[in-house]
């Protein structure tokens, strides 16, 4: 159910009832439906897939652990063997110092941050996301029984650390930070990523460092707020990082990402949390994940993939008007269509319908909840500024989604004629 106001929701209905589907689910399955209709395959510039494959060895690694029977349970927390390769990769690459004991492998980063976010919520409790957000951290929130406060991102949605740490209430007690962002592209340098971790413990908040692009940063550098950390002791850290295989790798369907808890106490938490609801990950996945890592020039390889899509398919749309600046890193863009005068719900449905294209209204990444006391969701507000926004993904078939990009400028260009034309 989407609420749509207050009288659908009564004292009985469940809060996750009332927690809204994303915007990209709804496209997703407008996209299968167009499909099945029409047989014309449609140009798929709304999902975070990619066009290349995980590395060989993690195939073969995974029908290794079939064939050899390495199938049964695990530990809650995953393998040893993946969890040190876990550690190694985090000191090398990150800088941080995770032990095994707080690295937790998950089903996806998306069950890590479900996970994270109910080891840590305190109940009523606020938690910071950007306005601009993927719109599962704001469902993984709710779900958590977090109230969500947005904080105001600047041009280019750019955030501004001190308006980050403005927007804080009395009841905050989480900042979630997403670098590179997911729509946005925006990537958070060292200089703001201090600023923030000095504010957040000032507060005496804990940080959600979700990094699941951390591979592709084409402007300036990625940097894990967690490695600020590495030389306090435990119980004084306060950055629980998340990563993902499915970006990295192109890892998507496996279904593997991984949590390295701040200190020993989320890292309790998080272990009950994942007791209870996955038992353990998947066991032959894992011997995947664990070959993946071995793999890191495929890492490299798919970065200079999407860094090429990036640098070849956006300029158009900066200069269509639609797209006010290349994104930072990641794999979207976000397109300003006011121009066509139509909204972004109606841009994208119309470009799916006329020319087989499928993107995202980013107006869903936008959603503003208001909530019951009992946290659930009495109404969804969407501010103005972002009616007008669309998602696309450029992590797509370079032989394909250029001729997409091409569709989006046509339909956008006949759009503003009919409306120059009354
Ligand atoms: C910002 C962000 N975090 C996490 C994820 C989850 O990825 P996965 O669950 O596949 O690891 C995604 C997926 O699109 C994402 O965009």
């Amino acid at each position: 159910m989407n609420p749509s106001s207050a009288a659908d929701v009564t004292d009985q209905t469940p809060p996750a009832a009332t927690v809204p589907s994303s915007a990209l689910h709804e496209i997703f399955r407008a996209a299968e439906a167009k499909e099945r209709q029409t047989t014309t395959p449609v140009l798929k510039l709304h999902v975070g897939d990619p066009y290349f494959d995980p590395p060989q060895e993690a195939a073969d690694a995974l029908h290794d652990a079939l064939r050899r029977g390495d199938t049964k349970y695990t530990g809650v927390e995953g393998i040893l063997a993946l969890r040190e390769a876990l550690a190694g990769k985090l000191a090398a690459e990150n800088g941080l110092d995770a032990p095994v004991s707080r690295i937790f492998v998950t089903p996806g980063s998306a069950q890590g941050l479900t996970a994270l976010l109910r080891a840590l919520a305190e109940p009523g409790a606020e938690i910071l996301l950007p306005e601009l957000h993927w719109p599962v951290h704001l469902q993984q929130s709710l779900l958590a029984g977090l109230r969500p406060v947005f904080y105001p991102l600047g041009p280019g949605f750019r955030p501004d650390p001190e308006a980050i740490l403005a927007a804080a209430g009395p009841r905050t007690r989480l900042l979630l930070i997403n670098s590179p962002a997911n729509p946005t592209g925006v990537v958070l340098d060292a200089r703001a990523q201090r600023v923030l971790l000095e504010g957040a413990r000032e507060r005496g908040w804990q940080v959600v460092s979700d990094e699941a692009y951390e591979h592709y940063v084409y402007e300036g550098e990625h940097f894990s707020m967690a490695s600020l950390e590495r030389d306090l002791p435990q119980h004084q850290r306060i950055v629980h990082s998340v990563y993902s295989f499915s970006k990295s790798a192109a890892m998507t369907g496996y279904r593997l990402g991984y949590v390295a808890c701040a200190n020993d106490r989320t890292a309790h938490a998080m272990s009950v949390v994942q007791e209870a609801g996955i038992i353990s990950p998947s066991t032959p996945i894992q011997y995947a994940g664990l070959a993946a890592l071995g793999a890191r020039d495929s890492v490299a390889a798919n970065a200079k993939l999407v860094a090429h899509n990036r640098n070849v398919l956006l300029p158009p749309l900066c200069a269509a008007g639609l797209l006010a600046e290349l994104p930072a890193g990641g794999w979207y863009a976000v397109l300003d269509v006011s121009s066509t005068g139509l909204d972004a719900r109606t841009f994208a449905d119309r470009l799916l319908e006329t020319h087989s294209v499928a993107v995202v209204p980013a107006a869903g990444f936008a959603l503003r909840p208001r909530l019951s006391a009992a946290g659930q969701v009495l109404s969804l507000d969407v501010p103005q500024w972002a009616r007008s926004l669309v998602r696309i993904a450029f992590c797509g078939d370079p032989d394909l989604l250029p001729l997409g990009v091409e569709k989006i400028i046509h339909f956008a260009r006949t759009c503003e004629v009919e409306r120059a034309h009354g």
